[in-house]
């Protein structure tokens, strides 16, 4: 315990210090994040030791560097045609990805000093993804190239290293018609410089697994792989979730080059990892020469089983598990791709509040940050590798990338990812073209194998459609199979293979504008308005897709599915399906959860599945012009099975779900009721008839005030961690005004600086920079970073014609 305060200390100490020249004992991380310099476009002798960069941008990584824009339709305009969207020709489609501009070369220079005893030291640098084709320099040197822009890489740099001042050089290059999404642009993640004794434990170094487990005892193996020379000691200690050490072993071994040391430990009554109590344990593997600890290596797991059952799906802990999952790309919205921990902490939050129990990383490598998350929050992820293999997607997609790099790629993600313990499953791809074709197999089987020989311990599976992967040996080689859509296959698909394992890989794909209601309720397929929005009834889907309605009765009526990933949880940039032509309009329509992070609709539909919480959700607004409308249609979204609703203290009758009718299922609808301003009301009934619970909308007046509000009242004074202050358009009696567009303007006094806005209109393409924000159907947004010292952050609103507003943050240390 005593050393491993030391170790600790020596790496804050390290840290926070990292600019001075010092000595170094162990193993020393330090993270590179600030004082990077930055251009776009390709530059001679970048690369080299004495080059001048003093003119470049000063950045701090991670950084995105397109997301700063400007918008336009020009940047990547591609013509493809979309197999998925049943296209026979080519489209020329504008914001496919985001419109933003991230094609093109950009280069990165960072200095740092290496510590005093370097001599019989080794130097790794460790990329968690640069975007993308990375080429990595050192004083000049080319040490090495990582091309897929998910991947997580690392190099051993000790050679090439002086004492004192070092320069790293990254040349990094997106080319066009590259990505059906926005990819992003730049050293997007972390960067490390990871100083060890030459006896070390391998980076990615430990794979931890507890092959039997019952609530008794827990059987756990570690494997560690340990470099060095001569006689090595590992001591690896284990600690439960309270951080008190609980087991240890020690083994001598004499080590050439590299040794892989296998220990088994007992654990009596495990802390078990499960949704509901996400406890991980922590590993400590310490590399001992000459009686002297020359190394600690952290590692974290967690103790859980699982099974996937013919008959009924998932089981965690011996108990049945709906998989209650969305798929999420990586982007965070206004802030790009730039990875940052309170911004992925907010979507988790906000999708945990819905119930949401499962991620599916679509369809690449996510950060690692995501999956540490995952661990401690209690997600279930299916940690995806490829969306592309060698037959392609894009003209400069994967496929060029496959011969020489899939196996790497994917050696990469399950190397890094596999003592995760909320990780339950590999997926190797994303409706892969390949699956249509008769030596398809091939390539699954190769991918397959690779994730069985690197991790035996979980299930591989893909997203697939149609019929043909079920006929031509290509899904045969999957642990699981996912579906993506398609949902009229599942009875044929068990009906054809009674001994296959099912889940919904990919549901729904309903498009949704938060706010926006169109009263025409049909549920309707690509339906193009004129103000380039989809309404939020959840009612509007692509040909490819269908409605929560739809994706429900599926499941309900196949149990033996595992559950699903619904596409998406929140909004991302690019692919905004059905104005995929249009212009403007930068990112998708799909999210259950706008771009900005608030709710569509859907998410209480979502909600009321998903959760034991009442719910009881009114739509749509009930500001209508009583010229223009006169009947309109009101759902309501809950989990209760009858309710009666109410216009201004006048019934309009009772309703109760009927599982005959799939748009009567899952919601309760009132058609035709008449409008007229005032209140809108409904009660829930309970089993017996009596009123359970109420909700109400109020037709609101002229926008008067501005509601702040953050739902984190602190946040850390660490120049990184972000706040995010949301806006709500108010009339002077305090309702939602739900129409309002108020330009409001942000200003940030304090310890905070402002980061950016936004609101969830796919059609704003104003910098995502900007303090000023217009409202999209009543709310905005304002992203505020720490500046690094405690204290208070004041944020303001105001708007003309409307009453200014303040909210203040504790920034801690
Ligand atoms: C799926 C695809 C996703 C996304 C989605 C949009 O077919 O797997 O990546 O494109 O369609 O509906």
């Amino acid at each position: 315990m005593k050393k491993y305060h030391v170790y600790l200390i020596l790496s804050i100490i390290f840290l926070t210090s990292c600019s001075k020249s010092q000595s170094i004992e162990g193993r020393l991380v330090e993270t590179l994040k600030t004082d990077w310099k930055f251009t776009k476009g390709d530059v001679e002798k970048a690369e080299t030791l004495n080059f001048d960069d003093a003119n470049w941008e000063t950045v701090r990584v991670p950084h995105d560097w397109a997301i700063y824009g400007p918008f336009d339709k020009k940047n990547d305009a591609q013509g493809v045609k979309v197999h998925a969207d049943g296209e026979k020709k080519k489209k020329l489609r504008l914001g496919r990805t985001a419109g933003l501009p991230h094609i093109g070369i950009g280069w990165y220079r960072k200095t740092f000093k290496t510590p005093d005893n370097i001599k019989d030291k080794k130097l790794f640098v460790e990329f968690d993804g640069a975007m993308s084709h990375a080429q990595v320099y050192v004083n000049g040197e080319f040490v090495g190239e990582w091309p897929y822009g998910y991947s997580s890489f690392h190099f051993d740099i000790s050679r090439f290293i002086t004492k004192g001042e070092n320069t790293l050089a990254v040349r990094l290059e997106n080319k066009e018609q590259s990505s059906r999404w926005y990819p992003g642009a730049g050293i997007y993640r972390n960067v490390r410089l990871v100083y060890t004794d030459k006896a070390h434990v391998k980076h990615w170094g430990t794979y931890i697994t507890t092959p039997k487990v019952t609530n008794a005892n827990a059987e756990v193996h570690i494997k560690t792989s340990v470099l060095g020379q001569g006689d090595l000691t590992l001591l690896t200690e284990i600690y439960n979730s309270k951080n008190e050490l609980i087991t240890k072993h020690k083994m001598t071994q004499i080590v050439s080059g590299e040794s892989e040391i296998a220990q088994t430990f007992k654990i009596d009554n495990p802390d078990m990892w499960s949704i509901e109590t996400p406890l991980n344990y922590k590993v400590l593997s310490k590399v001992i020469k000459n009686e002297k600890e020359v190394d600690v290596y952290k590692s974290t797991f967690g103790i859980r089983n699982f099974e996937f059952t013919i008959e009924d799906g998932f089981h965690l802990n011996g108990k049945r598990v709906q998989i209650q999952g969305v798929c999420m790309h990586h982007d965070l919205g206004p802030l790009g791709t730039a990875i940052n921990v309170s911004a992925l902490k907010r979507q988790l939050d906000i999708l945990k509040g819905m119930g949401c129990n499962a991620i599916r990383t679509s369809h690449n490598s996510p950060a690692p940050e995501l999956l540490k998350l995952c661990d401690e929050m209690g997600f279930i992820v299916m940690d995806e590798a490829f969306d592309e293999w060698k037959k392609g997607k894009n003209k400069n997609g994967y496929m060029h990338l496959w011969d020489e790099w899939a196996e790497k790629d994917l050696v990469s993600l399950i190397h890094r990812d596999r003592n995760h313990p909320s990780i339950f499953m590999w997926s190797v791809g994303n409706e892969i073209l390949e699956q249509f074709t008769d030596e398809g197999w091939e390539k699954a089987k190769f991918l397959v194998d690779i994730a069985h020989r690197e991790d035996s311990t979980r299930p591989v599976t893909i997203g697939m459609n149609k019929e043909a992967p079920a006929e031509n040996n290509f899904a045969a080689q999957f642990d699981v199979k996912g579906w993506n859509y398609h949902t009229h296959l599942y009875p044929w698909l068990k009906e054809k293979h009674p001994d296959w394992k099912f889940i919904a890989s990919e549901t729904q794909s309903t498009v949704a504008s938060r706010g926006y209601f169109d009263l025409d309720t049909k549920p309707t397929k690509h339906y193009r308005r004129d103000n380039m929005q989809c309404s939020d009834y959840a009612l509007d889907y692509c040909n490819w897709s269908n409605t929560p309605d739809v994706g429900f009765a599926m499941l309900d009526d196949n149990p033996h599915v595992a559950g699903e990933f619904v596409w998406t949880g929140f909004d991302y940039l690019g692919e905004p399906s059905p104005y995929n032509i249009e212009w403007p309009t930068k990112n998708s329509y799909f999210g259950i959860v706008d771009l900005a992070g608030f709710p569509k609709s859907m998410y209480y539909m979502y909600k009321a599945r998903w959760t034991d919480e009442d719910v009881l959700h009114i739509l749509p607004h009930w500001n209508w012009d009583a010229n223009e409308v006169k009947t309109l249609p009101v759902h309501v979204f809950t989990n209760f099975d009858s309710a009666e609703l109410f216009v201004n203290g006048k019934s309009q009758g009772i309703r109760t779900k009927n599982p005959k009718e799939v748009y009567e299922r899952y919601r309760l609808v009132w058609n035709d009721v008449p409008y007229e301003a005032g209140e809108v009301k409904v009660i829930a009934l309970n089993a017996n008839g009596k009123p359970a619970m109420e909700n109400s909308i109020k037709t609101a007046l002229e926008p008067f005030n501005i509601k702040l509000t953050n739902n984190y009242s602190e946040i850390k004074a660490d120049g990184e961690s972000l706040t995010f202050v949301e806006v709500d358009i108010i009339d002077k009696d305090g309702n939602f005004c739900p129409l309002a567009d108020s330009n409001i303007t942000f200003t940030v006094e304090g310890e905070g600086v402002f980061e950016a806005s936004g609101n969830g209109n796919s059609t704003d393409i104003t910098s995502f920079q900007s303090n000023q924000r217009k409202a999209f159907n009543g709310k905005c947004l304002a992203i505020i970073r720490s500046t690094g010292k405690p204290g208070k952050i004041v944020v303001k609103a105001s708007s003309e014609g409307l009453k200014s507003s303040e909210i203040e943050i504790d920034v801690v240390e």
